[in-house]
């Protein structure tokens, strides 16, 4: 059977077939961001369905591609359409679109998401600096044989998200005068939103956001060493807040209200890194 690095040192090759594009920073596009291509210079795009074994993102407006370009100069590979767990795929295959960009030579990740607000400070729309994560109920992305191209056995999780690219996004921030709050993201498998008693759990082990993706990537770009920063859209406050049923609906619609301010300040961002 083939290690993931052999897996994906062919996903490389056939990649390598269609460009030679060296990306220094890779940028999930969560909820909301989708059409961020449109601020990039666009070289070209390859979707993941052109490389053997990828997995090919089955939630509506997640399209499953990556696509090349330049934001100031910087060039930026961005995933348009992230993989989810609760797709079905296990965690290495979740994994695998960012285990990629480092191999194509990105050094630093960019991770966006749509996120419910635990916080009571938050509101629908607001913008949250990821400082650090709470992973809950999902296994690690790095379960089974350690694969020593990608890093160590036990990889140090102290410091996951980049004091030096948290201070950058931040600074952005203040210079387009977009509110920022920060917090502490926490992913849970979904698909189901959660029970107002698992809010409460989770604001009392110390979230103030959560989830359906991103701790899993964020694991295994600090396995690999990439530098990690990250910012939650917060499309709704979470189960209980509000007394309302949440939907879908509400996080894609809160998510595009947010788009104009979410998308200045990650163009802004990378710029500056
Ligand atoms: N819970 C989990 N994931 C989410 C939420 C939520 O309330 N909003 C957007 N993604």
């Amino acid at each position: 059977m083939m290690t993931t690095h052999e897996r994906l040192s062919r996903c490389l090759k056939q990649l390598r077939t269609k460009t030679d594009f060296v990306p220094r920073v890779g940028l999930i596009l969560g909820s909301g961001l989708g059409d961020f291509a449109a601020n990039i210079d666009v070289e070209c795009s390859v979707a993941y369905s052109e490389l053997e074994g990828f997995p090919v993102s089955t939630v509506p407006g997640h399209q499953g591609r990556y696509i090349f370009g330049r934001i100031k100069g910087v060039p930026v590979c961005c995933m348009q359409g992230r993989i989810h767990f609760y797709e079905g795929y296990d965690m290495q295959t979740v994994v695998l679109p960012v285990r990629l960009m480092r191999m194509m030579g990105a050094q630093i990740l960019f991770i966006t998401n749509a996120a419910g607000g635990i916080n009571t400070d938050f509101k629908p729309a607001s913008l949250m600096l990821i400082e650090d994560h709470i992973s809950t109920f999902i296994g690690s992305p790095l379960i089974g044989p350690n694969e020593e191209e990608f890093g160590l056995r036990f990889p140090d999780m102290t410091k996951v998200y980049d004091t030096e690219l948290r201070g950058t996004i931040a600074a952005c921030a203040a210079e387009l005068d977009i509110e920022l709050f920060r917090g502490v993201y926490c992913q849970l498998p979904g698909p189901q939103f959660e029970t107002p008693s698992e809010i409460r759990m989770l604001r009392i082990m110390g979230a103030d956001a959560v989830g359906m993706s991103s701790v899993c990537e964020a694991i295994a770009a600090r396995h690999m060493g990439m530098r990690v920063c990250g910012v939650s859209c917060i499309s709704n406050l979470a189960a209980g807040m509000t007394g309302m049923p949440l939907t879908h609906e509400e996080v894609i619609s809160s998510a595009d209200a947010a788009a104009i301010n979410f998308k200045a300040l990650v163009a802004a961002s990378i710029a500056a890194f």
